[in-house]
């Protein structure tokens, strides 16, 4: 039976008595080992964190085991998020799971295919926004402030908690946080509750280490970068397309307490760190994943001597939610055959 997040990290989480115990195979994901970015980038060694292996495809899963959680023990029966598509797709599922109605408003036109795919098959209540991220966000606080229904984004403090397991994992494999993190940033949750669990590792003197945080927007959605709300974000990673985001302040904090940076990368970086990572690793990520690997490339261009540095890229999303940008890339081979072995040798050269 699936351990899951809830029971592995218990003792560290704010469960009481009363929290149910539950799980969909959240947590425990890979940590992959570069074997030609390494190179590329000139550090000792490069790690890939795959979130997109937890159950709906994405880290949102650890953050909402927790928050669902948490819900139901408090009573709670009706969730509700906004989104850019994996937060809906995940609390769909553990809605799902827990025989609970999730109402989710997302941004109409701007959630990736196999998100709103996803958030359909659950048996989602589905609100499509003719707005932005950002307003599908403060209508879901003031719906969920009027309504005894509650909000499992990750303003919901029980998120973050669930999300910090991710760096206990990192902590655990490799025997000590390595030095740097470089990590997608939208409505900075994530880079946030990363920077709590790095901490919690050094306080617990798992690690004696706190590495350098190093969170990318994509530049059609920099407001931390820019120092001011966007309100027309654009970017073809949709999931980072956020302009106003939720824990701004925390992520500046966990810059400035890690001695790491928040910065920005083109569609055209994302894009091409997307494709290096599958066609070179093979690591299939959404684009806004490939924002952590983007900014390390542009980073390393730039000078940053990362030589004897450990490196660990978090991959937030998997390759498959967003099927349509797939399906732009270039195929490298690929033709029609008759089913005929002749044909294919001589294709192949082996006739
Ligand atoms: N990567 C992916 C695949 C995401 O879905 C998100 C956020 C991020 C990175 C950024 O994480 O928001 O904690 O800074 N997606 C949210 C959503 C906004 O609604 O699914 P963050």
């Amino acid at each position: 039976m699936a351990k899951g997040v809830l029971a592995k990290y218990k003792d560290y989480l704010p469960l009481t008595d009363d929290t149910p115990i539950f799980s969909l195979g959240e947590g425990d994901t890979p940590l992959v080992k570069s074997r030609h970015i390494v190179d590329l980038v000139g550090c000792e060694e490069l790690y890939f964190k795959l979130e997109g292996c937890n159950p709906t495809g994405s880290f949102k899963d650890r953050g909402m085991v927790v928050a669902v959680a948490k819900a139901l023990e408090a009573g709670g029966n009706s969730l509700a998020c906004a989104s850019t598509g994996n937060t809906s797709a995940s609390a769909a599922a553990y809605g799902a799971y827990c025989g609970i109605p999730t109402t989710v408003i997302v941004p109409k036109g701007n959630v990736a295919r196999g998100k709103l795919a996803q958030a359909v098959a659950y048996g989602a209540r589905i609100m499509l926004i003719q707005g932005s991220f950002d307003h599908a966000m403060q209508l879901v606080r003031d719906l969920t402030e009027r309504h005894p229904i509650v909000l499992v984004n990750s303003i919901n403090p029980h998120r973050l908690q669930g999300q910090k397991t991710a760096a206990f994992e990192v902590v655990e494999e490799l025997g000590a946080a390595p030095d740097y993190v470089f990590i997608p940033v939208g409505n900075a949750g994530n880079i946030t509750a990363y920077w709590m669990g790095f901490q919690e590792a050094y306080h617990n003197e798992w690690t004696s280490i706190r590495p350098r945080m190093m969170g990318f927007q994509a530049a059609g959605a920099a407001p931390i970068v820019r120092g001011d709300v966007v309100t027309e974000p654009a970017t073809i990673a949709t999931a980072i397309r956020v302009g106003n985001p939720a824990s701004w302040d925390k992520a500046l904090t966990a810059r400035d307490e890690s001695g790491g940076t928040i910065d920005m990368v083109t569609d055209d970086n994302i894009m091409d760190a997307y494709k290096m990572l599958a066609s070179k690793e093979g690591v299939f990520c959404e684009p806004a994943s490939a924002a952590s690997l983007a900014g390390l490339i542009k980073h390393a261009k730039a000078g940053l001597n990362l030589e004897g540095q450990k490196v660990v890229c978090i991959i937030t999303g998997h390759g498959l939610k967003d099927p349509d940008l797939a399906n732009e890339i270039e195929p490298v081979w690929m033709e029609e055959y008759p089913p005929d072995l002749d044909a294919v040798e001589q294709a192949l050269g082996l006739g």
